[in-house]
Parts: structure tokens; C-alpha cells; sequence
């Protein structure tokens, strides 16, 4: 079985994080997304895996690497314009042969647990497995309809009037004759070849495609909010460690990572919450849900709920800093220098909520 990692489209920019073009880099608990796509795949034992890249291919290359990082083999299989997701099942034809494979987009993230599944559709008869997830607003993405028995009755993408609540989650199993249905579909509406539409073709067919209906939670990181949640959801799963210095004058709750290299002098940090390597927090607090990522710096200040990427500076800073996404090399801190103002140099697209 092989495994294939949507790391294409636009790169259209995830404000505020702008510096990266690529949203499947955005660390999530410390952690780009489409590294948690990668070790999902590896961890349902699957060695090959390619990864479909578009705008962004080369920092998603300098990222990601051959993938000796996790003892997998990666290839990369270049997408000139985002034509849809069942174009990149097309243009990624010679790199999965005949065999049965694994399709994940590389900007979802979903609750840990998901590889036995992908194993046990190695060792199956079913042409096609979907994911399924039940949620509120469905008509934002491809929708089931089941019939009694729990068997596909019909699949549409972005229906205007959804005719369930159960959403495609952006996980799907094939065997090989999803070749002919992404051959046989046409583009959608919005000028796209549908994966979607290519699952319909195979149900239309009589390929067996089974539907698993997963219960954890599931996100697409489509919006800054989502980010923001989807840390809180892997920050409430992941092995707490310390592998940092932590001085006396510190109080460190029980779920808190400490990485490598980080230092908490004379802070208060809560979990659940992660400090990254090199990182330190100095007369500081840092409560629940918070990610601080590489080489910041949190000196004489206080920081909850939120993520702050590598190389920021927050010090000094009188007010509690709450649920916020701050990116990389940002300084923020309190000036001597007269008048006493707000000294603001604020990207595209930014949010300040002052006091
Ligand atoms: O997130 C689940 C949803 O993903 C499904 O419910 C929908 O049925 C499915 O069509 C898809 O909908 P989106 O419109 O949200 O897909 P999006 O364009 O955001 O692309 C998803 C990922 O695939 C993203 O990481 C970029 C990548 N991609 C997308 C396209 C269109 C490519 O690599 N190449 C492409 O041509």
C-alpha cells in the first residue's frame, strides 16, 4: 500500500501567518500539520509515500525532505495548477502503479487513531474506503447520503441543501480503479476534477466503497480560529515531556512539554501547553493551550491560549495576551521612549484588540 499527501494549491495565505505560504507547515502543538499527516500514514506501515506539491513545492521539499526523518520514502510529484483533487489522483498515476493506496489532504487534522483503519483496507476486498464525520455545517464540503443498511446512496460536493450531516473527511483508501473514474469524471462547476465526483462514478459502478463513520473530532485548518482549536484538540492529546531546564523558582503543571534547550526561569507555566526547543520564559506566565514554537523569548510577561511561532519576542508586555496567533520574528514590548503611544507596525490583514 502506498500513501499520497495533497500538498498542493494556491498557496493562498493563511493571514496572520503570512510568512508561510505553505498552511500544511503551520505548527500545530509544535508540529507542522503535514508532518502529523506523515507519521498517521508511516504508523499504518506504509514506507512509499508521495506527496502531490503545487506554488509552495519548495518549502514544502526544504521541509519535509526524502524522508529519512521517518524512515519513509518520499517523492514528489509536481502539480502545475490546482486542478482538483481527483487531477492529482491522475498526474499521480506512475508513482502508484496498481497498488491500493491512501489519500490524505496535508491541511487536516484528526484526532489520533486513524492508521488502524488505513491498514485494515490494505487487507480488505473493498474497492474504496471514505472517512465520514457528522457536523453543522456540511454544505462547506463533500456530503454523504447513506441508505438504511449504511450503504452510500449518493455523494455531492458543496451541496447547497446537504442531504445529511456527514461530511467527507479529507481521508480516502482506493484500490486501482480509481484510475478509470478520475479518467471518466468531468470538471466541476468550479472547474475542478472532484474526488468526490469520482467516488460517485466508482458507487455508480458497483465498486464496493465502504463508509466509516469516524466519532473524534476532525479539522480543516482553513481559518486562523480553526488553528487555534486545532492546537487546543492536540495539545489535550500529546505525551507530556520535559527534556528542558526548569530552575526552583519555577512551577510547571503536570501536561506541560518542555523541549529540548528551553528554559523557564522563576515562571508559571499551565497545561495543557508546549514550550519549544531553544525557548525561553523568563518572570513569566504561560497558562493552558498555549504553544510556544522555537527561539522565542517570554520575558516579564503573560501569555494563555495561544500559539506563538519561532523567534518571537514578547516582553515586558502589562496586559495578559490571550488567545492569539502571533508568527514568526515578531517583537512585542513595552517602549521607554516618549510620547507614551501605541507604537504599531501591523501586517496586511491584522487584528489588534487593544485594552
Ligand atoms: O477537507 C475536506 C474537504 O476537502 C472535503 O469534504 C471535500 O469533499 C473536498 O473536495 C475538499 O474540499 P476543499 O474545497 O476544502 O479542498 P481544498 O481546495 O481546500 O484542498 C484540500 C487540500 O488539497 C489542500 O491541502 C490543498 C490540496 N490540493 C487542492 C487542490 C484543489 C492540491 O494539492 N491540489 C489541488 O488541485
Amino acid at each position: 500500500m502506498k500513501g499520497l499527501i495533497l500538498s498542493g494549491g494556491k498557496g493562498t495565505r493563511l493571514y496572520p501567518l503570512t510568512y508561510t505560504s505553505a498552511k500544511q507547515l503551520i505548527p500545530v502543538a509544535n508540529k507542522p500539520i503535514l508532518f502529523r499527516v506523515i507519521e498517521s500514514i508511516r504508523d499504518a506501515g506504509i514506507e512509499d509515500i508521495g506527496i502531490v506539491v503545487g506554488d509552495t513545492a519548495d518549502e514544502v521539499q526544504e521541509a519535509v525532505g526524502r524522508g529519512g526523518r521517518w524512515d519513509v520514502n518520499i517523492t514528489y510529484i509536481r502539480q502545475e495548477h490546482p486542478l482538483g483533487l481527483a487531477h492529482c489522483v491522475k498526474i499521480s498515476r506512475d508513482f502508484l502503479g496498481d497498488d491500493r493506496f491512501v489519500m490524505f489532504l496535508g491541511d487536516n487534522v484528526i484526532q489520533g487513531g486513524i492508521s488502524p483503519l488505513i491498514s485494515e483496507f490494505a487487507g480488505s476486498a473493498w474497492n474504496s474506503q471514505i472517512v465520514l464525520t457528522r457536523i453543522a455545517h456540511p454544505e462547506n464540503y463533500g456530503v454523504a447520503e447513506l441508505d438504511e443498511e449504511g450503504h452510500i446512496r449518493r455523494l455531492v460536493e458543496k451541496p447547497k441543501e446537504p442531504p445529511s450531516d456527514l461530511a467527507l473527511v479529507g481521508i480516502y483508501m482506493f484500490d486501482h480503479h480509481i484510475h478509470e473514474a478520475v479518467d471518466k469524471i468531468a470538471p466541476s462547476q468550479r472547474g475542478e476534477l472532484e474526488i468526490t465526483d469520482a467516488i460517485q462514478w466508482l458507487v455508480t459502478n458497483g465498486r464496493a466503497v465502504h463508509p466509516y463513520v469516524h466519532r473524534g473530532w476532525w479539522i480543516d485548518t482553513g481559518q486562523p480560529g480553526d488553528m487555534l482549536e486545532a492546537n487546543d484538540l492536540v495539545l489535550e492529546e500529546l505525551d507530556y515531556k520535559v527534556e528542558g531546564y526548569i530552575d526552583r523558582d519555577s512551577q510547571v503543571g503536570r501536561r506541560v512539554t518542555i523541549q529540548r534547550g528551553a528554559e523557564i526561569i522563576n515562571s508559571v507555566v499551565r497545561g495543557p501547553s508546549i514550550i519549544g526547543e531553544n525557548s525561553r520564559i523568563i518572570n513569566s506566565y504561560v497558562g493552558p493551550f498555549t504553544s510556544i514554537y522555537h527561539d522565542v523569548v517570554v520575558e516579564n510577561s503573560e501569555i494563555e491560549h495561544s500559539m506563538v511561532l519561532e523567534h518571537s519576542r514578547i516582553e515586558n508586555v502589562g496586559a495578559r495576551i490571550q488567545d492569539s496567533l502571533i508568527g514568526r520574528d515578531v517583537n512585542i514590548s513595552r517602549s521607554p521612549i516618549k510620547p507614551r503611544a501605541l507604537k504599531l507596525t501591523l501586517g496586511d490583514h491584522s487584528k489588534l484588540g487593544i485594552l
